[in-house]
């Protein structure tokens, strides 16, 4: 099958990050560092690797930290390479010139309407979303082991992850059909099921594929759950319009708006460093022996 390639993604970044505060008061809650990258560009990273050309920041006020991180600082290359230190550090994150878009959500009216704002920039063609706060760390990245699904099914693909009962009240959640593999049909959605109440515990971590149609049902999107514009909601709509899977996702997801679900990246992906990792595992050891 051939469909339009995946071009763009879009990042919605314009949370004022009140669970982190006060290290949020004058910082952008994306810019919160795990090891030592932001948590922004760890999603970044994941759609460059997934072959994405554009992406559209849907970012606030008090957000100019996320556009100075993604430009050049020229003093501090310059600096650095006056002093013969290597600038690969901050090379990986590169986009072609003029590539990043920035809009602004002006008001927190809810996820669906983030990814509303960014309609004009992406236009008549599939886009990938992805929420920074959710860290998926496998490998390949997770966006690409969808886009690789996507080739194979096209239409809407969402992420697709096993959460405990205790945590269907949380998220999106997916009512699940029939399975191939890791893809699995998706014949409803509900965002935030009240306990007791989800279909499955399937729930979404942050990562889609979507039709362009979407923004036009975002157009009349209700407020739903938590009085927002959910875009679980408007996805839900397409169901029976084109095709729609759930993808389950292999590699170690971190929650990383939740404090505990970041300090449990930082631990996790300091291990996994040659540099830092010995030293932080002797530390961990020697911590909970005490
Ligand atoms: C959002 C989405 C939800 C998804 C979750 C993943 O919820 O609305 O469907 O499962 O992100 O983190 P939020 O965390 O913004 O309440």
């Amino acid at each position: 099958m051939s469909f339009k390639p995946l071009r763009k993604a879009v990042l919605p970044v314009a949370g004022l990050g009140t669970r982190f505060l006060p290290a949020t008061k004058a910082m952008p809650k994306e810019m919160l560092t795990v090891v030592d990258k932001p948590l922004i560009q760890y999603a970044v990273e994941e759609a460059l690797e997934a072959g994405i050309e554009q992406i559209i920041f849907v970012t606030g006020r008090n957000k100019s930290a996320l556009e100075d991180h993604f430009d050049i600082s020229y003093e501090l290359e310059d600096t650095m390479k006056a002093r013969g230190k290597s600038l690969a550090i901050l090379e990986g994150i590169r986009q072609k010139p003029g590539s990043p878009v920035y809009i602004r959500q002006q008001e927190p009216l809810g996820l669906g309407h983030a990814v509303w704002c960014a309609r004009e920039i992406v236009g008549d063609e599939p886009f990938a979303v992805l929420l920074p706060d959710e860290l998926m760390n496998g490998s390949p990245g997770f966006l690409k082991q969808m886009v690789e699904a996507y080739e194979k099914v096209g239409g809407n693909i969402v992420g697709a992850l096993e959460v405990p009962d205790s945590e269907t009240d949380k998220y999106g959640i997916i009512s699940p059909g029939a399975r191939d593999g890791r893809l699995v049909e998706v014949t409803a959605l509900i965002e935030k099921p009240a306990r007791g109440t989800a279909p499955s515990n399937l729930m979404i971590p942050g990562r889609y594929i979507l039709q362009p149609e979407i923004m036009r049902i975002l157009e009349g999107q209700e407020a739903g759950a938590g009085g927002e514009i959910q875009l679980t909601d408007a996805m839900a709509q397409l169901i029976g319009q084109q095709p729609f899977h759930g993808f389950t996702f292999d590699g170690q997801r971190y929650d990383c708006g939740d404090k505990a679900g970041y300090i449990q990246a930082n631990l996790a992906l300091a291990l996994e460093r040659e540099d830092i990792g010995p030293a932080v595992l002797a530390f961990a050891r020697e911590l909970i022996g005490r």
